[in-house]
């Protein structure tokens, strides 16, 4: 499909489904949903094969039936109700744009966000998202695929500062903080901590600990919720870009 037209009537389109997105989500407690949405449409890019990534793909019932993608219809139905309102914009740029508005909303950083996303009918095979049954080198297999770095596998693991598990949906259960709808460092130094009462850790988010390199990032983002908050912007931003050319 082609690029939308990035002029100042689409820019001003941005502006108002923000201002609604921004309600919604704080309506309806879904900032959580919301990220992860934007991050399995993003998650699934090749950096090789330059195909998958941030293009709307994951709104096709073939891609949104993958096991990684369970629950995530909630998220696609909400964002329908954006996109009625304002059907200029593309779903790849509404998804993005949702991800940036759920950490912003529930206190976390700025992400600077660029508008021009072309969205894509074509689904990913399935697979490419990560396993959470997984640990280390699977988790490096994946991110060094989309073109990520180490220093983005801990930053952007930290977005489990948001929401929770759901039994029904990936079979495990629990949130990772005891303030899952505040965009903190809790993660980190709930991590460090080890196992608590209550609390989530799914076997890669341990590898974060386990892995001396992911280690370091995890004790810097701990101790520094600036240092976090910078890293994960920029990270979040590589994510949502993932081959995107910005207009
Ligand atoms: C939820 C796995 C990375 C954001 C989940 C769930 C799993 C999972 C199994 C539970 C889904 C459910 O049962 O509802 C993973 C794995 C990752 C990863 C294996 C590899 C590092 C990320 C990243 C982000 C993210 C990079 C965002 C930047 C979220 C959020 C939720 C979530 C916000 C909560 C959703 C809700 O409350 O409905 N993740 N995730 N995850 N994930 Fe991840």
């Amino acid at each position: 499909m082609a690029a939308p037209v990035v002029d100042a009537e689409y820019r001003k389109e941005i502006e108002r489904a923000c201002r609604n997105l921004r309600a919604l989500i704080s309506s309806k407690n879904c900032a959580p949903i919301m990220l992860r949405l934007a991050w399995h449409d993003a998650g699934t890019y090749d950096a090789k094969t330059k195909t998958g990534g941030p293009n709307g793909s994951i709104r096709n019932e073939v891609e949104l039936k993958h096991a990684a993608n369970n629950g995530l219809k909630i998220a696609v139905d909400l964002c329908e109700e954006i996109k009625a309102k304002h059907p200029k914009i593309t779903y790849a740029d509404l998804y993005q744009l949702a991800g940036v508005v759920a950490v912003e909303v529930t206190g976390g950083p700025t992400i600077d966000f660029v508008p021009g996303r072309k969205d894509s009918v074509v689904c990913p095979e399935e697979g490419r998202l990560p396993d959470a049954k997984e640990g280390v080198s699977h988790l490096r297999d994946v991110f060094y695929r989309m073109g990520l770095s180490d220093q983005d596998i801990v930053a952007l693991s930290g977005g489990h500062t948001l929401g929770r598990a759901h039994l029904e949906r990936s079979g495990f259960d629990g949130p990772w903080t005891y303030e899952p709808l505040k965009f903190d460092n809790s993660y980190f130094f709930e991590l460090l901590k080890g196992d608590s009462e209550g609390l989530l850790k799914l076997p890669t988010d341990k590898a974060l600990v386990e892995d001396p390199e992911f280690r370091r990032f995890v004790e810097i983002y701990a101790k520094d919720q600036e240092a976090f908050f910078r890293d994960y912007a920029a990270s979040h931003k590589k994510l949502s870009e993932l081959g995107f050319n910005p207009p």
